[in-house]
């Protein structure tokens, strides 16, 4: 524990959404954790949200890492891994039915039934097309002098990566974009009702399934998103793709999946439904933020901007360092099974307790001059992917997509300008 006293203006920065948007609250954080690396967060309701319980926040990098190795002790099941409590108890029931919300065995079952599909041939298979991509959408606005980085050139490639992984036809990728959209945006009108896909271009799998689109309730508001009935769209087009892809299998890794067991198991429809929607969000957003944020980072830091340029060589670097110092994912919540504590501070069964991915990032017992954007920082033990039995699945993938973008946008741009203050989604 440290000495400093804890300001309710710092516990209240960390917590309400609404500070992000004019960027991460470093500053606060690192009085926070001056303080110690685990602090007792109030709920107050913001924003419409409504009030809750309170939380462990965890700010150190040990911490975050041993809070995130031990499913025995904070679960992730419990009470799901959103900061926010589920508004309902269904709700609750519908994010535990998702590997992210699961613990031993379940958890286990079911990655070990996904990294028999992740076969080193269909990830590569993937990984030449990132590449390719990345190209191309850069190519496409290169002679234009301005453009929008998120809309023009990043947004499509997630989106493409997930439905090759998904199996999803080509012309109803945009619905991919839009459900994360719905996902990710729900604290935000305008992301929350996104709607651009057009169904004359889809298949009819995509019309079937958008007749069951979420419709406004009386008071004009759409169900919760993090709901069944607010993703009744989604989930009646992954089932009609399981049974397309039962009948028809194909060389993608959904495909595969359904083909494959572990210990005498399959995945069953349901599964498949729900690892669909986590796919379907866990790889878009993620990457849709990081990517511009990167290098946003670089342009901010135009010294070290110009080293990348000068020495490619250190772009594998420069990446880790993007996600180290700009973590597309800020926070995981878990629950604590059992009255413990960490770095002494005693945690009670049924608390909620939350790693700050964007606290321990930064922790200078780690990272030397951690509020330092150094595109030579090596080692850069970050933990924007996890750690531990949920460590993201997709790590491999996503570093190739920001290596390729990042590459790309350097050597067919060269040096990017801001052309206004970028607008960040709270
Ligand atoms: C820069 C991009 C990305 C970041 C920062 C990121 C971050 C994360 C983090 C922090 C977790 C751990 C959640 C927890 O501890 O509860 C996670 C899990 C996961 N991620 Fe990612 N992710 C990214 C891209 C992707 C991509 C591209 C995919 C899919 C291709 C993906 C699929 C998943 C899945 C399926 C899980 C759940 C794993 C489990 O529960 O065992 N992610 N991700």
């Amino acid at each position: 524990m440290g000495t400093a006293t804890v300001d309710d203006a710092d516990l209240l920065a960390l917590y309400d959404a609404a500070t992000y948007r004019t960027g991460a609250p470093h500053a606060a954080i690192d009085r926070l954790r001056a303080a110690g690396p685990v602090v007792r967060v109030p709920e107050p309701a913001v924003g419409g949200w409504p009030a809750g319980p309170g939380y462990w926040a965890v700010l150190g990098h040990a911490e975050t890492k041993e809070v995130l190795l031990d499913a025995a002790r904070f679960s992730s099941h419990l009470g799901g891994t959103q900061l926010r409590d589920p508004a309902r108890p269904e709700d609750l029931a519908f994010v535990r039915e998702m590997m992210l919300n699961q613990d031993p065995p379940e958890h286990t079952r079911l990655r070990g039934l996904l990294s028999k599909a992740f076969t080193p041939r269909a990830v590569a298979r993937i990984g030449d097309g990132i590449v390719a991509r990345a190209r191309h959408l850069v190519a496409a606005v290169a002679d234009r002098g301005r453009c929008d980085l998120v809309a023009d050139v990043v947004a499509d490639l997630p989106v493409a990566v997930l439905a090759e992984i998904l199996g999803v036809p080509e012309q109803d990728r945009g619905l991919l974009y839009d459900w994360s959209n719905r996902v990710i945006g729900y604290q935000d009108a305008d992301y929350a009702a996104s709607d651009t896909f057009d169904p004359e271009r889809g298949t009819d799998m995509a019309r079937a399934a958008l007749s069951q689109r979420p419709r406004p309730g009386p008071d004009g508001t759409l169900p919760d998103p993090r709901s069944r009935d607010g993703l009744a769209d989604l989930y009646a087009y992954a089932h009609a793709l399981a049974d397309h892809k039962r009948a028809e299998p194909g060389d993608d890794i959904m495909s595969l999946l359904l083909q494959a067991s572990y210990q005498g198991t399959m995945v069953t429809n349901a599964e498949f439904e729900t690892l669909f929607f986590l796919f379907a969000v866990a790889g878009n957003e993620t990457l849709r933020n990081g990517i511009p944020g990167g290098m946003l980072t670089l342009i901010e830091h135009p010294e070290q901007y110009r080293l990348l340029q000068d020495r490619p060589d250190l772009l594998g670097r420069a990446v880790e360092e993007m996600l180290r110092y700009w973590p597309p994912v800020i926070h995981f919540r878990r629950t604590a099974t059992v009255d413990t504590e960490v770095a002494g501070t005693p945690i009670a069964a049924g608390d909620k307790v939350a790693v700050y991915h964007l606290a321990a990032n930064r922790d200078p017992a780690v990272f030397p001059d951690p509020h330092r954007f150094d595109v030579t920082r090596d080692p850069n033990d970050h933990v924007s992917f996890g750690f531990g039995p949920h460590f993201c699945l997709g790590a491999h993938l996503a570093r190739l997509q920001m290596r390729s973008m990042v590459s790309e946008i350097l050597g067919q741009l060269g040096r990017l300008e801001l052309d206004g203050e970028p607008v960040r989604l709270m």
